[in-house]
């Protein structure tokens, strides 16, 4: 599989360094230096954007116009309807994710068991509290918002920006009488990378359009189950 890799920084390093150990891989590097455009990117078979959001929406028209499967690692934008058509124009299966660690289909799991605490008790509540890096540019994550989506519930959401805190993320369940935490800390931005020559590997199998990384993972999960 050849690779078109966009951004090779704090994360996308960490993906061309998995990259490298494996044989069946190729990549080309894109960054400010070397942009991605319609033609330098053909030829590949996926493009994997660690790009920050506002970059890689300056080239998804590009992106969109190589007919290139993708899959998204950049945050800190919102899916509407003008960028979905450029997905559905690209006639390609891509993949997005504000957090593409494969611990945290787990956490959505033990998240949606949380979710029913409204069944036991009378006074819940929920919050959400995440810590990075003092460069990440968006706040509070995606992974935080996502949470948020797969609870259902409002909750207080906080953060802080510390040093080179890779990614921490904690949601704490409140009653009159006691607190459950759920607590999910990234150790090494390997496992981004990790997840994410995974979803490259599920990409090309995939109808075309935008795909959720943990429906996919989730679905992989389960048909292997049935094995
Ligand atoms: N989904 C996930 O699992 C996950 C996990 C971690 C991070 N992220 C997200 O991934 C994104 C990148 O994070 P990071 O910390 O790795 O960022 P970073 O260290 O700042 O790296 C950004 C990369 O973008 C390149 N770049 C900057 N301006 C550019 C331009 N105009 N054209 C082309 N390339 C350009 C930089 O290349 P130069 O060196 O040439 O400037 C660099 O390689 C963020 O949105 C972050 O939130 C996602």
């Amino acid at each position: 599989m050849k690779i078109a890799l966009l951004g090779k920084g704090k994360t996308g390093s960490k993906a061309l360094e998995l990259i490298s150990q494996r044989d069946d891989l190729e990549v080309t590097i894109f960054d400010s230096k070397n942009t991605p455009t319609k033609s330098k990117l053909e030829g590949h078979d996926v493009v994997l954007s660690f790009l920050t959001g506002d970059i890689f929406l300056q080239y998804m028209d590009e992106i969109s116009q190589s007919g290139i499967c993708v899959v998204s690692g950049s945050t800190g934008f919102e899916w509407t309807p003008e960028r979905l058509k450029l997905v559905a124009d690209s006639k390609a299966a891509w993949i997005h994710s504000n957090n593409f660690s494969l611990g945290m289909n787990l956490i959505k799991q033990m998240i949606n068991i949380l979710s029913k605490a409204d069944a036991l008790f009378t006074n819940s509540n929920f919050s959400i509290h995440e810590i990075h890096h003092t460069k990440k540019l968006d706040a509070p994550s995606g992974t935080a918002k996502a949470w948020q989506d797969w609870l259902g519930h409002d909750s207080q959401m906080t953060y802080e920006r510390i040093g080179d805190v890779v990614g921490t993320h904690e949601l704490t369940l409140e009653t009159d009488n006691e607190k459950i935490f759920l607590r999910h800390e990234a150790l090494d931005r390997k496992i981004f990378a990790e997840g994410a020559l995974w979803a490259c590997d599920q990409v090309l199998r995939l109808e075309p359009g935008l795909h959720d990384f943990s429906n996919v993972a989730l679905k992989a999960l389960s048909e292997d189950k049935n094995d």
